[in-house]
């Protein structure tokens, strides 16, 4: 088991990764002084393949333990679904000291997550993980939230759980079309911070995509030794280092709002990444070569590299959702691009008529050098 520390004054916590390490769960929260009530919150996938385990070693450590489920699926992140948990907190006498564990994939953690920001002001929660998505990005950081209307993320905190435990044998039964989703965020941590862990995920990306455990545990590791950082530095998202980590996302949430959220959102982060770094090539910042090889590693992982590999390009639309992103000014952009792999930096000098050229092109980067 490795340990990785989010180091955030007194809300600091530890990230805790290693295989089959459920068992262990009661043991440790004992150890950090927690006692009493816990209730699990899992959904109708995760529940009959984790909750028991997790059950009896709480139950062992000597901990009461009452678990919720909700429906697998992100419609289920709503302020009706926490309504929900409310009153069933409620009704199981939850108190300022009982511990909500979010067990499951990134909806479970961010509605578990909101639960426990804002039932009795606050009461403690800690994550456990179980899709790649969550055990590299949204277990890590403190942001909950829920959706509301169509507006994703709407309404939600900023609210630290006190440990993130993650089982990494859990992927073993995760759908590989969710591999591949968490993968996206994978890439895009390795192409904005860390070359070498580029370097060995275009080396073991199809041991990785069949499951192998061992790449898997060292791709969580060295993704929670970014991101830990980052947050870190920057827990509320007001600096630039969080602004990093919107690589691939101006383009990717736009093809994701043009698609009414039908597609993953790592599907939307991989054309979004493709074509920033197109985009970066255009500009003279990075090197053609460097687009083949990150184009590799995305297919590799599953992944679509361009808007028809998905679905039919609207080219219109797609601008106009880009154009009216809140980070546009006078029609240009703020768009984090490559330098090099493992180096980013950010730029207005991106106009639509250069996206609309890098999206819906499919012809080698290189035409597009020299003018339109
Ligand atoms: N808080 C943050 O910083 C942050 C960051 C990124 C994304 N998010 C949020 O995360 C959510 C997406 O997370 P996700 O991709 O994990 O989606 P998800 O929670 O819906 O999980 C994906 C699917 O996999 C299933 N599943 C999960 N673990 C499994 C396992 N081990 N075995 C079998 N099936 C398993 C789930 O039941 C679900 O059907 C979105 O709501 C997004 O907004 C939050
Ligand atoms: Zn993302």
């Amino acid at each position: 088991m490795i340990k990785v520390g989010v180091n955030l004054g007194k809300n600091s916590y530890e990230i805790r990764i290693g295989q089959n390490i459920l068992p262990q769960i009661g043991l440790w929260l004992k150890e950090r002084g927690f006692s009493g009530k816990t209730i699990i919150i899992t959904d109708s996938n995760v529940r009959p393949l984790y909750a028991a385990t997790l059950e009896r070693s709480l139950i062992d450590a000597g901990f009461a333990v009452n678990t919720y489920e909700i429906p697998a699926g992100e419609e289920q992140k709503t302020l009706d679904t926490a309504g929900d948990l409310y009153h069933r907190l409620a009704e199981s006498f939850a108190e300022r000291s009982t511990l909500i564990l979010a067990l499951g994939g990134g909806v479970v953690g961010d509605l578990a997550g909101f639960v426990a920001a804002t039932y009795m002001r606050g009461i403690p929660y800690i994550h456990v993980p179980t899709s790649l998505l969550a055990m590299v990005d949204s277990s890590i950081g403190g942001k909950t939230a829920v959706d509301y209307e169509n507006l994703k993320n709407m309404v939600g905190a900023f609210y630290q759980p006190k440990m993130v435990i993650t089982d990494v044998a859990t992927l073993k039964t995760l759908p590989k079309v969710e591999l591949s989703n968490g993968m996206g965020e994978v890439i895009k941590h390795a192409v904005i911070r860390n070359r070498n862990l580029f370097r060995y995920l275009r080396a073991n990306m199809v041991k990785a995509m069949a499951y192998d455990l061992r790449v898997l545990e060292d791709i969580v590791i060295q993704n929670a030794r970014i991101k830990a950082p980052v947050v870190s530095l920057d827990e509320r998202e007001t600096g630039g280092l969080r602004t990093l980590m919107n690589f691939g996302h101006t383009v990717g949430h736009a093809i994701e709002a043009l698609y009414d959220f039908k597609l993953k959102h790592g599907q939307a982060v991989a054309v979004g990444m493709m074509a920033a770094a197109k985009i970066s090539v255009h500009l003279r910042t990075f090197r053609q070569a460097d687009v083949t090889v990150l184009e590799g590693v995305i297919r590799a992982a599953g992944l679509p590299v361009l808007l028809p590999d998905i679905f039919p390009a609207e080219q219109d639309k797609l601008i106009e959702f880009i154009k009216h992103d809140k980070k546009v000014l006078d029609g240009k952009i703020r768009f984090v691009l490559l330098k090099a792999i493992g180096e980013v930096y950010i730029s207005n000098r991106v106009t639509p008529e250069i996206i609309r050229e890098v999206l819906f092109s499919a012809k080698p980067t290189e035409d597009l050098r020299g003018g339109r």
